[in-house]
């Protein structure tokens, strides 16, 4: 299927890796114009040089760190000058920390997770809104299993991704009443091939988090960016058009045992 974003102007972040780029390439190949923000300059104009090629003129890449409230206008004073207001947001940009017991873990390292993970998100819907008022549009929140499912070591992660699942309602509910309605959904991975669970396998070793993988996820394997990417794309399209406020949770089945 292609052409399901013809014309629509997107705003993705933390979109030179991972699943943002996944979502990126997916977004491009379905006609979108996209404006790609991360704060990893190099990889997201690496990420855009290659891109640009299959969609001339359709992406561009803007420096954006989620937590600066003022770079959020920016960006998407800058979104709208390049192409036009947008009509989709996708909340990607995010952090995993360390592993690391609530007893250890330091109110910096808890405070750099939150602003990240959950501030970010809030500055995005709240950014967002103003921009779509009168003209409608969708939010895509990329919350976690982590946001679903209490997980020990994970007691900054969890509650900031918990905290985008209700950011998520909250926002539907108030946009639902605007005529054009702004749909707000959220998407929960679960173990997604990408950097952030690299980064996991290399703590726990690789033998040792293949094993926890095969233990835990009933279709026995990693996701791939790929399949995060389509449930983004589909709850940012009219496909979803009737679909606000819900989570699509993206796990090979790990949340529903
Ligand atoms: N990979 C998984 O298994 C998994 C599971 C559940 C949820 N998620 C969530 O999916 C999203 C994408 O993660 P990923 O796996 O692609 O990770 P990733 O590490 O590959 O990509 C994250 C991107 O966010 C960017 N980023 C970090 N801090 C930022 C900031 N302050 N402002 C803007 N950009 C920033 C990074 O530079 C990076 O490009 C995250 O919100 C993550 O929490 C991932």
């Amino acid at each position: 299927m292609s052409g399901r974003l013809d014309g629509k102007v997107v705003l993705l972040t933390g979109a030179a890796s991972g699943i943002g780029a996944a979502t990126t390439e997916l977004m491009l190949g379905e006609g979108a114009r996209v404006v790609a923000t991360d704060v990893d300059v190099a990889r997201g104009e690496a990420l855009v040089a290659r891109l640009s090629a299959q969609a001339p003129g359709r992406i561009v890449f803007l420096r954006l760190d989620v937590a600066q409230e003022a770079q959020w206008e920016a960006a998407l004073a800058q979104a709208a000058a390049r192409f036009a207001p947008i009509d989709v947001l996708v909340n990607n940009a995010g952090v995993a920390p360390a592993l690391v017991p609530l007893a250890q873990t330091t109110l910096d390292e808890w405070r750099r997770v939150m602003s990240i993970n959950l501030d970010g998100a809030f500055l995005g819907v709240k950014h967002a809104i103003r921009a779509m008022t009168g003209r409608g549009g969708a939010i895509v929140n990329v919350s976690s299993v982590a946001g679903l499912v209490g997980m020990p070591l994970n007691g900054a992660y969890s509650p900031a991704k918990a905290g985008v699942l209700l950011l998520t309602k909250c926002a539907a509910l108030e946009c639902a009443q605007m005529d054009p309605p702004i749909r707000v959904n959220a998407v929960h991975p679960g173990y997604i091939r990408t950097d952030m669970v690299g980064a996991i396998s290399d703590t726990l070793g690789a033998e040792r988090f293949e094993r926890r993988v095969r233990k835990t996820v009933p279709l026995k394997r990693l996701g791939d960016a790929q399949d995060i990417a389509e449930a983004i794309v589909f709850l940012a399209s009219s496909q979803s058009k009737f679909t606000t406020g819900s989570s699509l949770v993206v796990d090979g089945g790990w949340t529903a045992q």
